[in-house]
This record gives structure tokens, sequence and C-alpha cells, in this order.
């Protein structure tokens, strides 16, 4: 099996086990995209950055069969920083993403826009929106916040709901936050 399918069929089961409440259709439904036959992409070349030698402790806080299946999948993925304005203390180099469903991703299905964010311990990606609905497969530790709610810590396993517009943010702890993100088609 090739690391992204065993990486997205993984991630497919996490979502579906654990979406409750005003998560649950939005989360059935990236479980059922993410089995959507895959389309080619444009991939960028595999890069990794500075930021990327915090993998090794979000990999210890994840979920085993989780941890093993992104390491397998982690060589083909192309690490970026993201300019943001409102950016603090340490963001430039402090956090990474790569896509994983996107057309410069490593591949398509069924119209989800997925990637991996990465934020180092102490560090916060800050406040920003977007039209698409989001769900959030937490991978290691950190802290999430939504506009009128608090800071919490979902912890590996847990899933964040973004309705779509919502100013949402997440935050570096004393581990890393590692999590895949997947934007759902309108
Ligand atoms: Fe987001």
């Amino acid at each position: 099996m090739r690391p992204i399918d065993r990486f997205l069929t993984l991630a497919g089961s996490h979502v579906a086990a654990a979406v409750t409440g005003p998560a649950r259709i939005p989360g059935q439904r990236v479980a059922a995209l993410l089995a959507a036959p895959p389309e080619p992409s444009e991939p960028a070349p595999p890069r990794r950055l500075p930021v990327c030698r915090f993998l090794d402790a979000a990999c210890a806080e994840m979920q085993p069969d989780l941890a093993s299946a992104f390491r397998a999948l982690e060589p083909d993925l192309s690490w970026k920083t993201r300019a943001m304005t409102n950016g603090g203390p340490g963001f430039a180099e402090g956090h990474a993403s790569a896509r994983v469903l996107d057309p410069n991703g490593l591949e398509q299905r069924g119209g989800l826009v997925s990637g991996f964010s990465l934020v180092a311990p102490g560090v916060t990606y800050p406040e920003h929106d977007h039209p698409p609905e989001e769900i959030y497969l937490v991978l290691s530790g950190g802290e999430w916040w939504k506009a009128g709610g608090a800071w919490h810590a979902p912890g590996p396993g847990g899933i964040v709901h973004n309705p779509p517009g919502i100013l949402h943010a997440m935050r570096g702890t004393s581990v890393p936050l590692l999590a895949i993100w997947f934007l759902l088609p309108t």
C-alpha cells in the first residue's frame, strides 16, 4: 500500500470515529471524500525546513498507528511557511505546512483540500479565517481557539471543527502542535 493510502485511510477512520456534535456531519463527509479515487496533481518537490526538527517530538505524542503511517509519508512532503501579517514572535521560523490533497499537493481526492500544519513549542499560529468549512484531526499536543470559545487542548486524535468563515488560531505549548486539516468543498 502506498504511504499516502495508508495514512489517509487511517486518518479517515480516526475522523469518522471521533466526530460528534456539530462536527459529525462534516467529519463524516471528510471520511467519505477521503475514500474517493485519487486524481493526479502537480506536487512540489519534497522539502524540509528547520522547524521540522520538532516532528520527532510530535510523533512521540501521536497515536502509534498514525505515527508510523505519518513517518512513512513524511519524506514525500514539501514543507512551506506562510507569510501572515499578524504573526507574533517566532512565527516565521516556528511553523510550516505541507499540502497533501491539493492541485499542488501529493494528489487530489473528491475536491477536499488538505495539509499538515506544524507549530513549534511556544509559537502561535495567528487568527485567520477562510470560507470553506474545516475539520482538523489533531495528531499531537497543542491548543486551539475559535471565536466565541476558549483555548483548549483536544489532544492526540481529537477533532477541531471550524464552521465557514469563523476566526480561529492554534499554538504549540511545551510540545509541538501537529495536525492534518481538511477544507470541505462547497
Ligand atoms: Fe484554518
